[in-house]
């Protein structure tokens, strides 16, 4: 039987970039249509300096040779010295265990940005002054509204021309514009890019873009940059968008260009007049400058621009925020006479796009919000201080369209004023942005509940993802809380591609930390809070850790060690005795009826994650062979674990803590902590899980009472202790509080509280902490989970709970694909299954009748409680509780359960 060629090639984590800027880059790929038991010999890639070279037999650029893989399908890039500014096109094929060799795979390509700083030659530039725009409008420049600037939009523009004896071969343009920028080339916008580049702390480091111009350039030749607020101007303290553009030209006879931002660039104010990220876009038509960004435009009323010192940005390896949907409206309804409110059916992040034909100068307003009220108006408390509204004046004489470019909002609703007649919804259309990271999960159960809590859960981590994990996309915040992040890092490893996402988010907390190790609670740090709560701060050390398990690139765990070694030590600094005392803040933040927790003492959270910080950083010392400092840590969680029982354990129970705290209940936070790492002192375990699910089924009827850190564990402890039925029945739960309940009101993503509306503003419809439960649905419903780095050994253990009579999820891991699809009837359970190549699988199957019989394909392997026949390539291992265990290796399967007469 042939072998496939691998598929899926990435170049660092990434589909065929541009601007990779490390000497060394991870060439990566997966293997898909398992054979039984088919493990991987060797790989080899070879590298070209183009597309023809790519298909012969060896690359010009690098030919590894056969490599034996170490862990995932990867490789590091050995070949020649990488070139700036340049492509090149790779292949890689593999041999099996059984040394049959794969024909080589399509051709990827990667691009390399500017691989050293002095490769740039460009200047940054800006505008020197801010002059008011006249505009028959009363438009105020530079104002603050809410916390965010706004103020009017820069056009930068430069005109260049090429020898008309010379053709393009190749031309690669290298761009930052802070806070954003749009870039175009002789009256054409370059990519499909929006927000960028990604948000950091400009005051340390700026990302720059790479794009492919060779289609772009001729001649005579115009390049235009629009540039925006963004978080620049107020956080940073500096007054004006600036840019700097670098092109790069090479000319098939062998020549070269460099064009650059310098001070012979002009610029000018133009139609976008005001743009803040809370505040919105003010545009008008009518001061449009047809031509600007084309050659032959007169700018002779245009400004120099300045030069600017300014540090030289860095590349940005991670996937763009592009727009990944355009959403039709469920309703248009007019709740008073010239007001319009378009329902889209959904909350999500971004803007509208608006078509319309009316008299020149009319002013349309448009207003966004995640609520309206009885009366079909907006309710704008979710949004706080964001006044999250658009301005577009008409420049008449025929169709016309508005869509914003620098800014951003959180809704479902838009009110329409001043539309010209009647809006219909043929008329304004949602344009949904997101980090544009490809899916990698598929999740389905026959529970229609827990459908919709997925949907609601990809819809809220997607409105969360804009180049950094955020809280919430509505209100005037969007920060890149901690916690949020770490909590729903998980659920996001399942369902998309994020390596390259949360790398950047991992080099945004490291730029962030403080020389004493200290980070902040929001990364980059637009909001100075240090120190971070150690809830927070543990993102740090969990995301990483989450990282290498997913994507098993080590480099990463090496990147961070010395800053996460740095951070344990600096909890260690100010521990009293190994509990944490004084940093924390909102600990097991958000339970039910609070936002601060009242019911669970925020030193028991604080002191839980150092426990959990220190233990996990343990495990990456070993890993990455610091075996000395592996055992001190894990010595240091022993004394952490004591202290903690010391101090909040009572012999039976771990106590809760505050007002709320007094009743007698349980406090569930305060005890799945403890035994979600296995803290609990020996012999107590058994009687504490006990006591947590009849005060589960007694004192809450089944729901939960945890806030976002709580919620996290909750039901992977009681699931894991064997109560896997309780766990069901709190995920179910369409009463308050819990995710059904948000459903049942009509959320289509998740909220920050457990409450629908409190009135107090911390009402964001569109939170992710809460949604970690999507990762229980993967791991324990259709029950795949990752056991040792990058997918190298799977376990597949699912969970036949509640009324489910199926389940099916599929995970494209950097292996390749683990699908798992079961369905039970009252005789019967079958469970197909795929194991990537090269993959170990632990593999469970639920014993649902006593003396059932298993079969995998026409073998009976398991009967009466005993292992039968043998079949090739799968191993008995034992019964655990409710399951029987198999061990095998990469494949389909095909595994049937009959209950027996
Ligand atoms: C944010 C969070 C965040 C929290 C810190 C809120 O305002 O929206 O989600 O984690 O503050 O307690």
């Amino acid at each position: 039987m042939d072998i496939e060629p691998p598929t899926g090639l990435r170049c660092e984590h990434l589909v065929d970039p541009l601007g990779v800027d490390v000497s060394r880059p991870l060439l990566s790929w997966t293997l898909e249509n398992p054979g039984r038991g088919q493990t991987v010999r060797a790989f080899r890639v070879i590298v070209a300096s183009d597309e023809e070279n790519a298909l012969k037999e060896t690359g010009d650029v690098w030919d590894s040779g056969l490599v034996t893989p170490a862990g995932s399908n990867s490789v590091e890039y050995g070949g020649k010295r990488l070139r700036s500014c340049t492509r090149y096109h790779w292949r890689v094929m593999w041999v099996s265990g059984g040394k049959e060799a794969s024909r080589f795979s399509d051709v990827a390509r990667f691009g390399t940005g500017l691989l050293d700083r002095r490769a740039w030659k460009a200047r940054w530039i800006g505008r020197a002054r801010c002059t008011e725009h006249v505009s028959g409008e009363s438009v105020n420049v530079g104002i603050t509204t809410g916390p965010l600037v706004l103020a009017h939009g820069v056009y930068l523009r430069k005109e260049f021309s090429t020898p008309c004896s010379e053709r393009v071969r190749r031309a690669t343009a290298c761009i930052c514009g802070l806070g954003f920028y749009e870039l175009y080339m002789n009256g054409r916008r370059v990519g499909d890019r929006v927000l960028d580049p990604a948000q950091t702390d400009y005051g340390k480091t700026a990302l720059y873009s790479t794009y492919d111009v060779t289609d772009l350039v001729g001649e005579r030749n115009a390049v235009g940059i629009l540039l925006g607020n963004g978080r620049y101007i107020k956080n940073y303290g500096f007054s004006h968008p600036r840019a700097i553009l670098q092109i790069q030209i090479e000319y098939v006879s062998g020549g070269k260009e460099t064009i650059v931002t310098d001070g012979s660039w002009k610029c000018s104010h133009g139609p976008l007049l005001e743009n803040g990220l809370y505040s919105g876009e003010r545009y008008d038509a009518r001061l449009e400058m047809p031509g600007w960004d084309q050659p032959g435009f007169s700018d002779s009323d245009w400004d120099r621009a300045v030069t600017l010192r300014e540090r030289m940005p860095v590349s940005q390896m991670v996937q763009p925020i592009r727009v990944t949907r355009t959403i039709t409206p469920d309703r248009v309804s007019k709740p008073e006479p010239g007001i319009h409110v378009v329902d889209f059916g959904q909350n999500f992040a971004g803007w509208v796009r608006l078509r319309m034909k009316g008299p020149r100068g009319t002013r349309i307003s448009l207003r966004y919000a995640e609520l309206v009220d009885d009366e079909g108006m907006l309710n704008m408390g979710p949004n706080q201080k964001a006044d999250a509204s658009d301005i577009y004046i008409m420049k008449g004489g025929g169709p016309e369209s508005f869509e914003p470019k620098f800014t951003y909002h959180g809704f479902r609703y838009v009110e329409v004023k001043g539309y010209p007649g009647t809006l219909t919804k043929d008329d304004i259309q949602g344009r949904a942005l997101n980090s544009d990271m490809e899916g990698t999960g598929r999740f389905r159960c026959s529970n229609g509940l827990f459908n919709k809590i997925h949907d609601n859960i990809l819809r809220g981590f997607c409105s969360n993802a804009m180049g950094l994990p955020t809280d919430c996309p509505q209100r005037d915040e969007r920060y890149g809380w901690l916690a949020d992040a770490h909590l729903a890092a998980e659920m996001a490893m399942f369902n998309y591609h994020t390596a390259a996402f949360y790398r950047k988010f991992l080099r945004d907390i490291r730029l962030a930390q403080k020389r004493n190790g200290s980070l902040p609670n929001v990364a980059p740090p637009y909001l100075p809070l240090y120190p971070a709560d150690p809830a927070w701060g543990s993102a740090y050390i969990t995301i990483a850790w989450l990282l290498h398990n997913h994507y098993g690139d080590t480099r990463l765990l090496r990147e961070h060690y010395p800053y996460m070694k740095r951070y344990v030590d600096f909890l260690s600094k100010v521990s009293e005795d190994h509990v944490i005392r004084g940093i924390g803040k909102f600990g097991d933040w958000c339970s039910p009826g609070e936002t601060y927790p009242k019911k669970t003492p925020v030193e028991l959270t604080s002191t839980w994650y150092y426990f959990h910080d220190v233990l996990l950083l343990s495990r990456i010392a070993g890993l990455l062979g610091e075996r000395k400092d592996a055992e001190t840590l894990s010595n240091l969680s022993e004394r952490i674990r004591d202290s903690f029982n010391r101090e909040f354990f009572d012999g039976v129970r771990y106590r809760g803590g505050g007002p709320g705290a007094g009743n007698g209940v349980l406090n569930q936070t305060s005890n799945i902590l403890p035994l979600s790492l296995g803290m609990v002192p020996e012999g107590k375990e058994k009687t504490l899980v006990e006591e947590m699910v009849s005060s589960l089924k007694d004192d809450h009827d089944h729901h939960l009472d945890t806030g976002i850190v709580g919620t996290r564990y909750i039901l992977d402890v009681l699931t894991d202790a064997g109560h896997g039925e309780a766990a069901c029945r709190v995920a179910s739960q369409r009463t308050y509080p819990g995710w059904g309940y948000m459903i049942e009101r009509g959320a289509t993503t998740l909220w920050e509280r457990w409450e629908e509306y409190t009135g107090d503003g911390m009402n964001s419809h569109n939170h992710i902490m809460f949604g970690s439960i999507d990762a229980w649905f993967y791991r324990v419903l259709a029950g795949i989970s990752c056991l040792s780095p990058g997918w190298g050994k799977i376990q597949v253990r699912p969970h036949v709970l509640g009324e489910l009579t199926f389940a099916e999820a599929a995970v494209k891991t950097v292996r390749g694909t683990v699908s798992v699809s079961w369905r039970r009837d009252d005789d019967s359970f079958t469970m197909d299954l795929q194991v990537p190549v090269g993959c170990e699988s632990v593999i469970w199957i639920p014993l649902l009748w006593k003396g059932a019989s298993i079969r995998e394909g026409d073998s009976v392997i398991w009967e009466r409680g005993k292992k039968t026949e043998t079949v090739k390539d799968i191993s008995f291992t034992g019964v655990d509780g409710m399951h029987a265990g198999f061990r095998s290796g990469s494949g389909t399967f095909r595994f049937v359960e009959k209950r027996q007469a």
